[in-house]
């Protein structure tokens, strides 16, 4: 019953790790839920989903969306229900993929200050329902930012993973999303080194993030390669390469547990 979260500047290589740690633990026999929580959803392409490209994202359902709140997409201003029902609709609309189940939430729109729409809303409690009644191991592959469901719903995430590569720009944005999620009373929050060609990346991020990094995924051309393939990219070479990684946060989570 772990929700992970996974974080960083965009680019840095989220949804690699989000794949690679939901179908490592998948394989170890997880169940896992993977969340592509981006508006820009890529989770199933490195998952290796046969046709990503027909995938109807939840925020996109419209007759759903109008059958739980009460109210058409998009319809600002309208009246419509703040706690629609949402607690099948993970098994309703997730697909199995290499044994992870994922879900897709697509793009939500939120308006002015104040003001949300009923796709909005249904997403916002499908996450937080989520976060707080899954038996499963939960991954969530977050847009660059925390700000995107707001304070209710991330901080009922155990473990925050933060991706960081050997960059200025990577490292400081890890310490300003580290902050944002101690003030939302994250406590569990580690980095991820990214992308490491050698150790001169990886020093460089050991010294220059302000969170204990818990593990490495090196920089692949093999992961580049698959990447123009429609398969997972977690071949076992990449497999591999990365599990120190899924090692080490599996014992972090088994110490969480105690
Ligand atoms: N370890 C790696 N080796 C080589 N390329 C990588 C590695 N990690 C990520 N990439 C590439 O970098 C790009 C961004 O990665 P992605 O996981 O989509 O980042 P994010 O989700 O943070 O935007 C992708 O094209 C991906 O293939
Ligand atoms: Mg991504």
């Amino acid at each position: 019953m772990m929700k992970i979260a996974v974080s960083g500047k965009g680019g840095t290589g989220k949804t690699t790790v989000s794949a690679l740690l939901s179908s490592a633990f998948a394989e170890a026999g997880r169940n896992v839920i993977a969340i592509d929580a981006d508006s820009n959803a890529n989770l199933a392409y490195y998952l290796g989903v046969e046709h990503p490209e027909d995938i109807v994202p939840l925020s996109d359902m419209e007759q759903e969306i109008e059958e739980r709140t009460g109210a058409k997409k998009g319809s600002y201003g309208a009246l419509f229900k703040m706690n629609p029902k949402v607690d099948d609709l993970p098994e309703k609309y997730s697909i199995e993929v290499n044994g992870v189940k994922l879900l897709t939430m697509g793009s939500v729109t939120v308006g002015g200050t104040g003001c949300v729409c009923p796709e909005y809303v249904l997403m916002k409690n499908l996450v937080s329902h989520m976060l707080l009644n899954s038996n499963e191991t939960l991954i969530l592959d977050m847009e660059a930012g925390l700000e995107h469901f707001g304070r209710g719903v991330t901080a009922s995430v155990d473990l925050l993973l933060v991706v960081v590569n050997a960059d200025r720009v990577s490292t400081v944005t890890a310490g300003r999303i580290e902050k944002l999620a101690r003030d939302i009373g994250i406590k569990n929050i580690y980095g991820v080194g990214s992308r490491v060609k050698n150790d001169e990346d990886r020093d460089y991020i050991n010294n220059n993030t302000g969170i204990e990094i818990v593990g490495y995924v090196p920089y692949s051309a093999e992961l580049e390669r698959l990447q123009k393939e429609d398969k997972s990219i977690c071949s076992s070479e990449i497999r591999q390469d990365t599990a120190g990684l899924v090692q080490a946060v599996d014992s972090i989570l088994h110490s969480m547990q105690i």
